[in-house]
C-alpha cells in the first residue's frame, strides 16, 4: 500500500497522449500539432495508481496529467529536491547536464524547468508555484459551471486544458501532509473517489469535448472574430475558408438573453456560452444539461446503528512519521491546512 502514500511536493505535468502511434509532436501559436495535424487537448489529472484512463478516455479525454509519487520513488525525502541551492556548484552542473539530456532527445515540444530559478538553457524557467492547498471543506461545482468556463477557453483560443482533478480519490493512512488533514482528493471530479461517474458532470463534459473535437480544424485554422450582440452576449466565430464554427457566450450570471445572430435567433440562458459548429444550429449549451443524473446516497454504516454492539478500545498512535516533517510533537485543536510550495 505504500504506493498510496502520496506527497506532492513537485508534480511532473506528463502528459500520456493516447494516440500512441503520434510521433512528431511540435507546436506553433495556436495549438499543439501531432505528426502535422493541429490538435486541441483536453486532459484530466489522475493519479496512476488509482485508475486506468479508460474511463478518462470515454469521457472524451485526449490525454491524462499524472504524477510522481516521491514518497514511492524517492523515499529518502528530498534526494531529489531543488538540487542548485544545497549542492553548489555541483547542482549546478547536474542542472546542466540534465537539461542538456532532456534537449538531446529532441522530441519537438518545449521543456519547462519548475522551481528552478535561472533553469539554463534550453530550459524555459517559469516561477510555476505548484501550490495545493489541502484541508478544504466538501468542494462543489456544477457542471453547468464547469462547462461554462472550459467553453469560454476554447472560445478565447484556448487549445489544450486540464481538469484537476478528473478523477478524485481519498489517501488512506496519514499520509497526505500531517495530522488533522483530511485526507479527500475528491474534489467533487467527473469520477468520484469510488471511480463511479459523477453525473451529470461527466456526461455534460463529454458532450462539451465530443462537440469541441468536433470543430478542431476550425478551432485551430480559423480567422477569430468576435462580435458583441448585447450588453453579456459576445459572439466569436472561428472562420476558414469553407467552414466557420461558433460560441455564443452570455456572461450575465442572472438573466437569460434572446438575440439575433446572423439573421436567426438564439437563446442564451444566463451564465451560459452555445457552441454552433457551423454558426447556424446549436450543438450544446453549457446550461443544459442532458446527461443522466445519478444520485449517490451516502448510508451511515449499519454498526453505527448498534452502537451497544461495539466494542471501543484506545491506543495511543505512533505518530512519529505523520508529525510535521517527521520532526518535532504537534499538538493542534483545529484542522490543519498546508500548502506546498513556496
Ligand atoms: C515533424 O513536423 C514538422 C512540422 O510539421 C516538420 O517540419 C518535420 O520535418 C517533421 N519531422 C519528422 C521527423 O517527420
Ligand atoms: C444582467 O442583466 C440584468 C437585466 O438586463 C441587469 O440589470 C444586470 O445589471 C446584468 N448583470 C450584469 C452583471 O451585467
Amino acid at each position: 500500500m505504500k504506493i498510496f502514500k502520496f506527497f506532492f511536493h513537485v508534480v511532473v505535468f506528463s502528459s500520456i497522449i493516447f494516440h500512441v502511434n503520434a510521433h512528431n509532436v511540435t507546436h506553433d501559436s495556436r495549438s499543439i500539432i501531432i505528426d502535422g495535424t493541429h490538435r486541441i487537448i483536453l486532459s484530466g489529472s489522475i493519479h496512476y495508481p488509482r485508475s486506468t484512463a479508460q474511463k478518462a478516455k470515454e469521457g472524451g479525454l485526449d490525454a491524462v496529467e499524472t504524477y510522481v509519487f516521491w514518497n514511492a520513488h524517492e523515499p529518502i525525502e528530498n534526494e531529489y529536491g531543488n538540487v542548485m541551492k544545497p549542492y553548489g556548484e555541483d547542482g549546478k552542473s547536474y542542472i546542466n547536464w540534465c537539461a542538456q539530456m532532456a534537449d538531446s532527445m529532441d522530441i519537438g515540444v518545449p521543456w519547462i524547468m519548475c522551481q528552478q530559478a535561472g533553469a539554463p538553457k534550453p530550459m524555459t524557467p517559469i516561477p510555476l508555484k505548484c501550490e495545493l492547498k489541502i484541508g478544504l471543506d466538501d468542494p462543489l461545482r456544477t457542471a453547468e459551471d464547469l462547462a461554462f468556463s472550459v467553453a469560454r477557453f476554447f472560445q478565447k483560443g484556448g487549445t489544450l486544458q486540464n481538469y484537476y482533478m478528473y478523477h478524485g480519490g481519498t489517501n488512506f493512512g496519514r499520509t497526505l501532509g500531517g495530522l488533522y488533514m483530511t485526507t479527500s482528493y475528491d474534489y467533487n471530479a467527473p469520477l468520484d473517489e469510488y471511480g463511479n461517474l459523477n453525473q451529470p458532470k461527466w456526461g455534460h463534459l463529454k458532450q462539451l469535448h465530443d462537440v469541441l473535437h468536433s470543430i478542431e480544424y476550425t478551432l485551430t485554422h480559423g480567422d477569430v472574430h468576435t462580435q458583441k450582440l448585447d450588453n453579456s452576449v459576445t459572439a466569436t466565430v472561428y472562420q476558414t475558408n469553407d467552414k466557420s464554427s461558433c460560441f455564443l457566450s452570455n456572461s450575465n450570471t442572472t438573466t437569460d438573453v434572446n438575440v439575433n445572430f446572423g439573421g436567426i435567433d438564439y437563446f442564451v440562458p444566463a451564465w451560459s456560452i452555445s457552441i454552433l459548429p457551423d454558426c447556424r444550429k446549436g450543438a450544446y449549451n453549457t446550461a443544459n444539461v442532458y446527461a443522466q443524473t445519478s444520485m449517490m446516497i451516502k448510508k451511515s454504516n449499519k454498526a453505527e446503528d448498534e452502537p451497544d454492539s461495539l466494542k471501543w478500545t484506545w491506543r495511543p498512535e505512533l505518530i512519529e512519521s505523520a508529525s510535521v516533517q517527521g520532526k518535532g510533537d504537534v499538538s493542534v485543536n483545529r484542522i490543519v491546512i498546508k500548502r506546498y510550495g513556496k
